[in-house]
């Protein structure tokens, strides 16, 4: 998929912006503070229909002005366009194509997309909700259904939670066969996210340590083998077997026999929730072992495995963008990385055009100032 013109209204620091854009590169440059990332997030909020920094909805709307509003138009088989518009009474309204959405969840699998930023780096280095919620929102644009089910399974934990606390404090009468009820509940929309955590951290895992390997090699003195792992307290044994009932049963037989802990902590203890992934590097901890160097290259493999994954199993190309990491790259993997790039819109933000090695005769060039195009 492209998109091919993008319009912003009163979006971070853009008034107003309207441009067309190429199929494939486009690249916007220019000093700090101008605009760069504001736009790569609004293209990227048409994704997954929300910041990919985490800010609230009404930080974006421009100072001063009621409402912000996206607007992109696409060349693909199934979204020609995408419409946000969200005001200052909170109110979100997103159109896909001429159809308005019921609830923004809805949105997914509309523009399928990777971004890779600088805060990236974090998905090794700090702690596991950063990396859950990468794998979630990849996920999520694979099978918008499973979306959903996080939803829920956030639902009847937090329904569950207060039963724990309730029973903990003797307000629940009956609560053995309440607790049953909300066990029975998770353990089975929990098996579903387990079980699509697992598989796709599998099929990452190996295109990784392919992509890794290429990368790594031009810079590195010697190979070193990627491998990432879905950590989990079902056992590894039962997740390679790939069969949702029983992980289910594991889950629920987890809950059942450590309710009192439960009950004790007024919390949930098991369950994807709570889970990992690990980056190993010749079987090392990269959290523990790793230079900031193979991080960064760890975690370009990651996006890069994760854009092939998409396509492959989407049968659509997504986008690709890239928030300021080259000035983090030596050239050699600036190189490496840029080869592994093929056939998808790519859109990349950087602050000085020069150092950057891309052969920029293919790309469009945007400079931006102050939130406007400047010639
Ligand atoms: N809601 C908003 N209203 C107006 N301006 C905003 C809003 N939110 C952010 N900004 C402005 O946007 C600018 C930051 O833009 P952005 O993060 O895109 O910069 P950048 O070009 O990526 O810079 P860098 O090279 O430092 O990463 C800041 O000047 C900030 O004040
Ligand atoms: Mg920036």
């Amino acid at each position: 998929m492209f998109i091919n013109h993008i319009l912003l209204e009163n979006y971070r620091n853009y008034t107003s912006l309207d441009i067309n854009l190429s199929n494939d590169v486009n690249i916007f440059y220019g000093n700090n503070g101008q605009g760069k990332t504001n736009l790569l997030e609004a293209i990227f909020f048409t994704v997954i229909g929300k910041s990919f920094r985490g800010t609230k909805d009404i930080d974006i709307i421009l100072s001063g002005k009621e409402k912000f509003s996206i607007d992109i138009s696409v060349s693909d088989d199934i979204t020609e366009s995408v419409y946000i518009k969200y005001n200052k009474n909170k109110e979100k309204y997103i159109k896909v194509n001429s159809l308005y959405l019921r609830k923004t969840g809805q949105l997914m699998g509309s523009i399928l997309a990777v971004i890779f930023s600088p805060e990236d780096m974090q998905l090794i280095s700090e702690g596991p909700s950063v990396r859950r919620k990468f794998i979630d929102i990849a996920i999520s644009q694979i099978k918008p259904t499973y979306y959903f089910d996080l939803l829920q399974y956030n639902k009847i934990l937090l329904q569950k939670n207060t039963l724990l606390k309730n029973i903990k404090y003797g307000k629940s009468k009956n609560y053995d066969g309440m607790l049953n009820v909300w066990n029975e509940q998770l353990s089975e929309v929990g098996a579903k996210i387990i079980f699509e955590r697992s598989k796709i951290i599998n099929h990452l895992s190996l295109v990784a340590k392919e992509k890794h390997l290429k990368i790594a090699e031009k810079s590195a003195e010697r190979e070193e083998n990627l491998k990432i792992l879905y950590n989990s307290d079902i056992s590894r044994e039962i997740m390679e077997e790939y069969e949702p009932e029983k992980i289910k049963n594991e889950l629920f037989y987890l809950f059942e026999s450590k309710s009192e802990r439960e009950i004790e902590r007024e919390m949930t203890l098991y369950g994807p929730h709570r889970d990992d992934i690990d980056f190993r590097l010749d079987d090392k901890d990269m959290k523990k072992f790793s230079s900031q160097g193979q991080k960064r290259t760890a975690v370009l493999s990651l996006k890069l495995a994760e854009l092939e994954i998409l396509k492959e199993i989407t049968g659509r190309k997504p986008i690709f963008l890239l928030d300021d990491v080259f000035s983090e790259l030596d050239d050699k993997r600036q190189e490496a990385f840029l080869s592994e790039i093929i056939d998808v819109q790519t859109f990349i933000s950087c602050v000085d055009i020069d150092t950057f090695k891309y052969n920029k005769n293919n790309a469009s060039l945007f400079k931006i100032k102050n939130g406007s195009i400047v010639l």
